[in-house]
């Protein structure tokens, strides 16, 4: 039987194995050196002023809109195609979140649709590159000045992305990063913060450990224990549990080497996907910059129900049924039942993030998938669209 081709496996070697290991052994696990260094790498990577660790995208983008000041009732624009934590961290800090439509051809957001929905109450733009292809970000850079708006990016899906040569997450007041497991670089769980403002940066510094002053972990390294004069620690912040550890980071720092040798394989699969799915009643994310670096951290395919009657649950369980995984990215977030109630959200309220994401999957796009394995997932997707 054909082994199965994962849809979101993650590319771990021995050099991941040996540098965790030397974490692991070492006197200390917890937030230190490695971490400091990871951030290093990192900000030196996305050419920023500042990078700051955290355990998860989540938290990245939690943490961010409190200190770009959003405050209860406030108003967050942001896209209905996305995952659950863009939504829900808007929510965690009282805000409602705004949907504005996304372009039925990029997938992202829509500028013109954030402009009609900015009212009195609307103090930030969320915004997702999705799949690793930045947003329209002149027109929403332009928004966000005409109205005085903070930008915080959601950069799960783009480490690697680039807009006129620049690193997106350098756009916005912050960009948020994910290294989940199925993410371009992984630490397991993990996410990264960056910005160019330091008072933000001293600030969420703090906040991501409990709100202990700065650097509190640093007294018990085994060289501070050496000092004559114990420090005490001052928690001047309500602060939360979101720090990066070194047995992460160590993760971290040998994916992020691997980064660009990583990206040319997705590539070459988006690729070779797009060019052997031609014909098919299929569309495709549509990058309509010149100047623009897609991340390739997904492969979206979108049925054209125009052109079949064929569902794309049923695709999914034939791809399924051939040992290949597939995901979606994303049902809308117009769909799930809490915002439904929390909001007033119908099938009506974003009719393209409806149509998308009734109708998109994504296929495996990781380092690991082989070509050859590439080319029997399009054989069967012909397969399934001759049935
Ligand atoms: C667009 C988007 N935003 C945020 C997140 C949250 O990332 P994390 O799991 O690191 O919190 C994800 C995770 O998949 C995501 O896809």
């Amino acid at each position: 039987m054909r082994k199965q081709i994962i849809f979101g496996e993650p590319s771990i070697g021995k050099e991941e194995i040996n540098y965790i290991s030397k974490v692991v052994r070492s006197k200390w696990i917890g937030s230190g050196q490695v971490t400091e260094k990871f951030e290093k790498k990192f900000k030196i990577y996305k050419n920023s002023k500042y990078a700051l660790s955290v355990n998860s995208c989540t938290a990245a983008l939690h943490l961010s809109l409190i200190y770009c000041g959003i405050k209860r009732n406030d108003e967050v624009i942001t896209t209905p195609m996305t995952f659950a934590s863009t939504i829900n961290s808007i929510a965690m800090v009282g805000a409602k979140p705004i949907l504005a439509d996304i372009d039925p051809e990029t997938f992202n957001i829509n500028p013109k649709n954030i402009e009609k929905k900015i009212t009195k109450k609307t103090k930030a733009i969320l915004i997702v590159h999705l799949a690793g292809l930045p947003c329209d970000l002149n027109k929403i850079l332009k928004i966000a000045k005409k109205y005085k708006l903070k930008i915080i990016e959601d950069c799960a899906h783009a480490i690697e992305s680039k807009y006129n040569n620049k690193h997106v997450g350098n756009f916005g007041n912050t960009g948020c990063f994910s290294f989940y497991s199925t993410k371009n670089l992984t630490t397991g769980e993990g996410g990264m913060i960056i910005c160019k403002d330091k008072n933000i940066y001293k600030k969420l510094r703090i906040a991501r450990l409990h709100g202990l002053s700065k650097d509190a972990w640093k007294r018990y390294l085994p060289e501070s224990v050496k000092k004559k004069q114990f420090e005490h620690y001052d928690v001047s912040e309500i602060g939360f549990k979101y720090n990066m550890i070194d047995i992460n980071a160590a993760m971290g720092i040998v994916q992020l080497n691997k980064i660009q040798k990583h990206w040319k394989i997705r590539q070459s699969l988006f690729n070779l996907y797009k060019k052997k799915l031609v014909g098919l009643p299929l569309k495709f994310q549509k990058i309509n910059f010149k100047n623009v670096k897609h991340a390739y951290h997904l492969f979206l395919l979108v049925i054209d129900n125009k052109r079949t009657k064929k569902k794309r649950d049923n695709l999914i369980s034939f791809l399924n049924k051939n040992n290949i995984g597939a995901g979606i990215n994303y049902r809308t977030v117009t769909d799930m039942t809490v915002y439904r109630k929390k909001y007033g959200w119908t099938n009506n309220t974003c009719p393209h993030s409806k149509y998308l994401g009734d109708n998109t999957l994504s296929l495996p796009i990781h380092p690991k998938v082989t070509k050859k394995e590439a080319l029997y997932i399009c054989e069967k997707i012909k397969q399934f669209f001759k049935k």
